[in-house]
């Protein structure tokens, strides 16, 4: 199975890459400096953006992509009809699926996106409301309804809960808006990036928006 990733030099989407070549599917990342990638056997190094949409279509020329991951942070540039930095990927993004016939995206979204807003705490809603935070929300919050609206296309919109470095560790499903969450849950990058490279393989999350964290 070959894999098209956005965000692969990321400290999440590293790590989802690791995993990938370790399970034995084929990768190709797209990224603005791929000096900056540790090269891997199986890992085809993609220079450009997604912000371009030729520099994806460029991608899936090289290997046609069974399956997309999103691992990209929410940026502060702005597109044409005020769309954000990553509602505009996003779009890109199921735009070239939708062309190639590429049929499944994993997403990296979080935990307080969406109808999981009601379900943070106290302090995070009130980090959401006062501070940068909530403008990343409302961008992650626009790419989700993005993927939701695609055509012939299967999504996992994968929400973790507080990000934190360290080794995969046990996940918690704590339900479709965090329903189950404790007052300040945390999950490991590397245990987020097994959860998204298994649900490449397995339909239990299609169509679902699974807020996770490690089991406290
Ligand atoms: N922090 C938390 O507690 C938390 C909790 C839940 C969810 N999240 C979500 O997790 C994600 C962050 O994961 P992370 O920590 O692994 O991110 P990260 O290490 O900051 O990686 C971000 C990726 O986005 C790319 N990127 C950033 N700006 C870009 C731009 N203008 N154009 C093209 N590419 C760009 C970076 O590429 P370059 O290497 O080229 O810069 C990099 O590959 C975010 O979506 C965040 O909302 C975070």
């Amino acid at each position: 199975m070959h894999v098209f990733i956005a965000g692969g030099s990321g400290q999440t989407g590293s790590l989802v890459i690791e995993n990938l070549i370790e399970q034995g599917y084929t990768v190709t990342a797209l990224v603005r400096n791929p000096s900056a990638v540790s090269s891997k056997v199986g890992l085809d190094l993609v220079q450009g953006t997604p912000v371009n949409k030729a520099d994806i279509e460029k991608s899936f020329a090289r290997r046609l992509p069974d399956a997309v991951i999103v691992t990209l942070t929410p940026a502060k540039e702005t597109f044409e009809n005020g769309s954000s930095f990553i509602a505009h990927v996003t779009r890109n993004t199921v735009q070239v699926m939708e062309q190639f016939g590429t049929s499944k995206i994993i997403y990296l979204c979080a935990f307080g996106v969406g109808e999981s807003y009601a379900n943070l705490n106290f302090m995070m809603k009130g980090a959401v409301c006062a501070t940068p935070l909530g403008k990343k929300f409302a961008d992650h919050k626009e790419a989700e309804e993005v993927i939701k609206k695609a055509s012939g296309v299967q999504s996992v919109i994968v929400k973790p809960a507080m990000l934190k470095n360290g080794e995969p560790k046990q996940i918690e499903y704590l339900g479709e808006a965090g329903e189950e969450a404790s007052f300040m849950p945390s999950i490991t990058r590397a245990s987020v990036a097994k959860f998204m490279v298994a649900a490449l393989s397995s339909e239990e999350w299609d169509g679902k928006t699974p807020v996770i964290a490690n089991v406290q």
